[in-house]
């Protein structure tokens, strides 16, 4: 299941670690687009962090926030958002990510996140165990979801974030059509 071609955003999904972030705050700057991390927006909003909002509303509560957050930022064109990767597990998000987004799954292997992620102390879901194995049952749940929204698979692994931005540049030259939704 495609998007629309043209969209009037760029919008980056994948796992953890996969350089959502870094290589969107790039690719932004390549095309001209405002960078919007839908995470800091979140914060923003709640006025605490993503692991203060899992503690005190659990990841429901989280969730239903991150819904709601992507909902208003979707309603925006010129915006690159690079999106939590939880975001494709909301239905209604999923179709809006593909109305309103050219939409691209960034990819990387669990061992690429493990490194990306060693020095991570705030995500909270990487603080309940054994964080190899909860990212592959996070992959494993997930990955139908990253492909139905996907227009483009882009895969950074091994990538420093300037090479993949560049690539991936290149890519979204041919490949997106900036414009107004349909
Ligand atoms: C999450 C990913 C995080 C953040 C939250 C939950 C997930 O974003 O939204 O910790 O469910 O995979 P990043 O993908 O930017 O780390």
């Amino acid at each position: 299941m495609t998007s629309m071609n043209p969209a009037p955003n760029l919008v980056l999904v994948g796992p953890m670690g996969a350089g959502k972030t870094s290589i969107g705050r790039r690719l932004a700057e390549h095309f001209a687009l405002a960078f919007v991390d839908a995470d800091r927006e979140i914060e923003a909003q709640a006025g605490a962090s993503i692991a203060t909002i899992f503690e005190c509303e659990g990841e429901a509560g989280f969730r239903a926030r991150e819904r709601a957050t992507l909902a208003r930022l979707l309603e925006g064109e010129g915006q690159l958002i690079a999106t939590g990767g939880g975001a494709v597990l909301d239905a209604g998000t999923r179709t809006l990510l593909r109305t309103r987004g050219f939409v691209v799954h960034l990819q990387v292997s669990v061992d690429g996140q493990l490194q990306r992620l060693s020095r991570d102390r705030v995500r909270p879901l990487l603080q309940q165990g054994d964080r190899e194995q909860i990212l592959r049952d996070l992959a494993a749940a997930r990955a139908s979801l990253y492909a139905d929204v996907a227009d483009l698979v882009f895969d950074t692994e091994g990538l420093a974030a300037g090479d993949a931005a560049r690539r991936l540049g290149e890519q979204l030259q041919a490949a997106w059509t900036r414009g107004a939704a349909a």
